[in-house]
């Protein structure tokens, strides 16, 4: 019974709801929330770690490694316990450690390094060459299954919609999670289960991110930014990069879909994130009410038809 329910359980399945509160207070019409918040351990990242440890143990591996700002790190951790594998987490010194408790408490060994979180990944990557560890950090060798992970939130949102929103809203990092989904509306479209493949609204922070920059100032190549002039804080360490490692498919998927990339500043992420407390009584990270409030810049004034779905990437404390 209990392999059965391993197997069958599909990994993700979070649920989506009209936000009618939300609606009505910033009048705009047709807003499907998508909570990831709702997984095992509240953000989006179950979706590919899953895979990766699953991945790591067919391959013989006995740890998998990852550089993290945190949320990858605490779910990479719970799912290498669960499944009987070693992690190793990597995550900058000076970042808030809001998840270290929860990266101890699944029994993983914790490394903080006074790094870039850029820098980090490198670092981690040569470590797992060198001490034979299955490295899951993004742009890893092994990343490619991070694509198959995040397809899954576009196969449900068609699912539980019953057809392809006009918008879809994501917040962006790396820009692994909305490459994967366009990745997702891309295969439905091409095998003919949806006939039109969602606009992305891609949110990040205004104070440092690649994606955001690039689309702002029309590059279809991916632009590194300067690395002194990114500026972290404890709101946007989720978002905020000087590379974004899967930039250049986030930004062709924003192309391609004739979306867009909205830099967001903290004091608005935290406004929409108590908007969304107070509206629909949910609590997220103000780095995921980020693409809420972008659809807001976005559609606000803007006679649109069609649905649209925001991903809540992750749940707030
Ligand atoms: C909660 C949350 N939302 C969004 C992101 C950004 O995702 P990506 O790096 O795939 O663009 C992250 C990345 O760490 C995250 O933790």
């Amino acid at each position: 019974m209990e392999q059965l329910l391993e197997e069958e359980k599909p990994p993700g399945l979070t649920p989506l709801f009209r936000a009618v509160n939300i609606e009505k207070a910033l009048s705009l019409k047709n807003i499907f929330f998508k909570y990831e918040g709702s997984s095992l351990t509240g953000t989006q990242k179950d979706r590919i770690s899953r895979l990766h440890v699953k991945r790591a143990i067919q391959m013989g591996y006995d740890t998998i490694s990852v550089a993290t700002c945190g949320n990858y790190g605490a779910s990479v951790a719970y799912f290498a316990s669960q499944m009987g594998i070693r992690a190793v987490v990597a995550t900058p010194s000076f970042y808030t450690g809001a998840r270290n408790d929860e990266i101890y408490d699944s029994g993983a060994t914790l490394i903080k390094k006074d790094m870039k979180y850029e820098d980090l990944v490198d670092y981690i990557k040569d470590k797992s060459v060198e001490e034979n560890w299955y490295d899951c950090s993004p742009g890893s060798i092994n990343s490619w299954v991070d694509s198959m992970g995040y397809e899954s939130i576009a196969y449900e949102i068609v699912n539980q919609m019953g057809h392809s929103p006009a918008y879809v809203a994501c917040p962006l990092g790396n820009g692994t999670t909305i490459a994967g989904i366009y990745s997702g509306f891309k295969k439905m479209y091409r095998s003919g289960k949806i006939n039109s493949i969602p606009r992305l609204i891609g949110s990040s922070t205004s104070l440092g991110n690649p994606i955001v920059y690039s689309w702002k100032h029309g590059y279809r190549k991916i632009q590194e930014l300067e690395p002194a002039r990114i500026v972290e804080t404890e709101v946007n360490e989720p978002l905020v990069s000087f590379r974004s490692l899967d930039g250049q498919k986030a930004l062709n998927a924003i192309y391609e879909s004739r979306g867009v990339a909205i830099g967001i500043n903290d004091q608005e992420m935290v406004k929409f994130s108590r908007l969304i407390a107070n509206m629909q009584s949910l609590q997220v990270l103000p780095a995921s009410a980020s693409a809420l409030s972008a659809t807001y810049r976005l559609l606000r004034n803007r006679n649109y038809n069609g649905d649209v779905a925001v991903i809540l990437t992750g749940r707030g404390h």
